[in-house]
């Protein structure tokens, strides 16, 4: 793929080599926290490492010995779970036979901590024998999950094995989305909209039973919620608590929730045989890639699962794949055995991510090419090989650059093990790990830092401060973030005017709570009722809740650029957006008018959901729907209103720097902007290859100055 000089792979091929503006970003920020997340390299080092890799592009795996018998016996393949009806199915997960002995620790504690391998049956089974051992007489049971796609599918699942359409007796809720009715006993949610239900009803009256799922995963919002679900169980006899973990670090959450027994479902697992890279690799995108067609030629049947960073790269690998087994079949007058490549990460469609627990058409293969989603939310059964390449990525804050950046970092080895556990569940399996052994043993660290202290916890201070907590010191955190990330969080909320000089809700701060968005968006919206264009802002607003919904084919690239072309507005990301939904409404919101213009419909379908939803909040609260008939320059106001910490500055030819740390930044390429502009606010910074600004907007320096007097001032 590289020899194709396909630009996406060329960013991500230049990512790997650990670049060095991320450590310039740390360096910059004299930061420890560089340290603890691993990137403790100085840029020689990693220059040096790189030149140690050199030309070898073959990969050369490490082999154990040990276990090439296991191997052997696990070429054949069971196909067991398949083959067998959803009702016995149930029956043949390891909690089946932990039922009873379950059921009575959760009768006689008010708190359990439940352990077990991914796969066992936590998520799709404990809600179902809650709701049989009659928990949902009076009260409905409730399951939290880290992630909307696993929210999402889990829900669907449990929804087949009760014979109940998902909204009836089995719904889900996400933000932006809730597929519940009168009728639902079980409830999957995100932690997230659970926290928001705490805001409403402090003492979630209509929950008998929450069961907080994926801990261990150790969530922002999973994090909120133990301090306040702690708070509810001590407060209502009736309510039941159930945490459920994957790893065996279950004793801390007993700790925390003052002894609460841990029940261990028995494990039923096969071994893995690991296989580490003899030398670093320089392209892990190519390798797997290399790996799995490997695999595919010479393996007796059994899935694949690869694990990468993101949408980008595995885009790019599945089409890799595709094009690989293409160029196969063309060459050779053997049959090549087929191969279905399906991509999986939080953006893609719903519809589409369904189909990774389908089962391939006989004499197939499936390759699924996922996110770290499936290292424990999504478990899909027949996967014999697992190939990693050793990376996640993730989203951290600096509290002394005061912003967020989106970085890939090597993965922890509890992650690394998790993700080879994923090869062994149907039978004994393979793992490839792109890295060597070396480093998996020195470099990466020993297990994730939980999302509360890397993260920006606007948010949460937001909430925690509108349940009447002044202290946030005080507050009963498992792992309280780190001082600086708190006061700088609050800091934050007090240059949007959301918290006054002693650090309580401002009426700004009062209905931003209101809003599930981020602070700067929600502030966005009330800038908007002030400038006089909120019809125009909850559009942006919305636009920027969902995922892109410019549609890009690899083979129409040039077309679809055109078609994009069409709807830029030189001056600014945000207003190409506005455009574009402007335009989609002109046209009758119709589908096929999508179609013809390369944008997502179902992304534009969801914006406007999403927006009919905020503009709900908004009456609410009685803020007029104003407009400002599109004159575009007050718009573009109203986001500087909201985005002025964010503003850059141009320095040289078409470079910036942010104006308050004067730290280098640049136009991300998707960018539409016509021109470089003195002045730019940015919505969100994410360090790739370099520094990049996602959706700009050219502003006046006098309106930073009017905007955020705090740190600007007009000489
Ligand atoms: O939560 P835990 O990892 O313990 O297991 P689970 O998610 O409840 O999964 C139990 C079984 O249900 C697995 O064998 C999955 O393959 C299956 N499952 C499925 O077929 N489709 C889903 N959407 C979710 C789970
Ligand atoms: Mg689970």
């Amino acid at each position: 793929i590289s020899r194709k000089g396909s630009s996406l792979v060329r960013e991500i091929h230049e990512k790997q080599s650990m670049n060095k503006s991320r450590q310039r970003f740390w360096e910059l920020a004299g930061s420890k926290l560089g340290d603890i997340l691993g990137v403790e390299k100085t840029a020689e080092q990693i220059d040096a490492d790189t030149a140690e890799v050199g030309e070898h592009g073959e990969i050369d795996f490490k082999e154990d010995a040990k276990f090439s018998q296991h191997l052997k016996k696990g070429e054949a393949v069971s196909e067991f779970a398949m083959s067998k009806s959803i009702a016995e199915q149930r029956q043949y997960l390891p909690i089946y036979s932990v039922r009873d002995e379950l059921l009575q620790v959760i009768r006689e504690n008010q708190v359990v901590v439940v352990v077990g391998e991914t796969g066992s049956g936590k998520t799709t089974q404990l809600t179902q024998y809650l709701h049989e051992a009659g928990y949902t007489i009076n009260g409905i049971v409730g399951c939290t999950q880290p992630r909307r796609v696993a929210a999402m599918s889990v829900a669907k699942r449990v929804g087949e094995e009760m014979e109940t359409e998902l909204g009836d007796k089995v719904g889900y809720a996400i933000r932006f989305e809730d597929v519940t009715g009168l009728n639902t006993v079980i409830k999957y949610m995100t932690d997230g909209v659970l926290l928001r239900e705490t805001l409403k009803d402090a003492d979630l009256d209509k929950y008998r039973v929450i069961v907080m799922d994926e801990a261990h995963e150790r969530s922002l919002n999973t994090d909120v919620l133990f301090g306040i679900l702690k708070k509810v169980a001590a407060q209502r006899r009736d309510f039941k608590l159930i945490v459920t973990s994957a790893t065996l670090n279950a004793q801390k959450f007993s700790d925390f929730f003052g002894s609460a027994p841990v029940f261990h479902i028995p494990g039923r697992t096969f071994p893995v045989n690991i296989l580490h890279s003899k030398t670093p690799c320089e392209d892990y995108v190519e390798a797997a890639v290399k790996q799995a067609m490997t695999i595919h030629i010479t393996s007796p049947p059994g899935d694949i699962l690869i694990f990468m960073t993101g949408q980008e790269e595995i885009e790019a690998a599945c089409y890799a794949l595709a094009e690989r087994i293409d160029q196969l079949t063309s060459s050779t007058d053997k049959a090549v055995p087929k191969l279905l490549i399906l991509p999986i990460y939080s953006q893609l469609p719903a519809d589409l991510q369904a189909k990774i627990f389908q089962k391939a058409e006989d004499g197939a293969r499936k390759c699924i090419v996922a996110t770290n989603i499936a290292e424990t939310s999504l478990t899909v059964d027949g996967i014999y090989h697992v190939i990693d390449t050793g990376y996640v990525k993730m989203k951290v804050y600096n509290p002394k650059m005061g912003m967020d950046a989106l970085q890939v970092f090597p993965v922890s080895r509890a992650a690394a093990d998790q993700r080879s556990g994923r090869a062994g569940r149907t039978g004994p399996g393979t793992c490839y790990r792109l890295y060597t052994e070396s480093s998996y043993l020195r470099e990466m660290l020993p297990a994730p830092v939980p999302e509360i202290q890397r993260a920006n916890l606007g948010n949460v201070v937001l909430l925690l401060k509108s349940l009447k907590i002044e202290n946030l010191l005080d507050f009963d955190f498992m792992d309280p973030p780190p001082q600086d990330n708190i006061v700088n969080s609050m800091y934050q909320l007090w240059v949007l005017g959301a918290l006054n000089n002693v650090g309580a809700l401002t009426d700004i701060g009062w209905k931003m709570v209101e809003f599930p968005l981020d602070p700067p968006l929600a502030k966005m919206l009330l800038m908007g009722e002030q400038l006089e264009c909120l019809d125009e802002v909850l559009t942006i607003v919305s636009m920027l809740s969902v995922p892109s919904v410019f549609f890009r084919p690899k083979d129409r690239a040039e077309e679809s650029d055109a078609a994009r072309e069409k709807f830029i507005v030189p001056e600014s990301d945000h207003l190409t957006l506005l455009n574009v939904y402007q335009q989609w409404k002109s046209n009758q919101y119709r589908g096929d008018w999508c179609n013809d213009h390369f944008l997502h419909v179902k992304g534009l379908r969801k914006a406007r959901e999403v927006r009919s939803q905020l503009l709900d909040i908004v009456k609410t609260l009685k803020v007029p729907v104003t407009s400002c008939d599109y004159d575009w320059e007050v718009v573009r106001k109203a986001v500087c209103s909201a985005y002025f910490h964010n503003g850059a500055r141009l320095k040289g030819v078409g470079e910036y720097v942010s104006c308050r740390k004067g730290m280098p930044c640049h136009l991300h390429p998707s960018s539409g902007l016509g021109y470089t502009p003195e002045y730019v606010v940015y919505h969100e910074l994410i360090l790739t290859t370099k520094e990049y600004m996602h959706c700009v907007s050219a502003v006046e320096p006098q309106w930073l100055a009017e905007f955020g007097p705090i740190f600007f001032s007009v000489k």
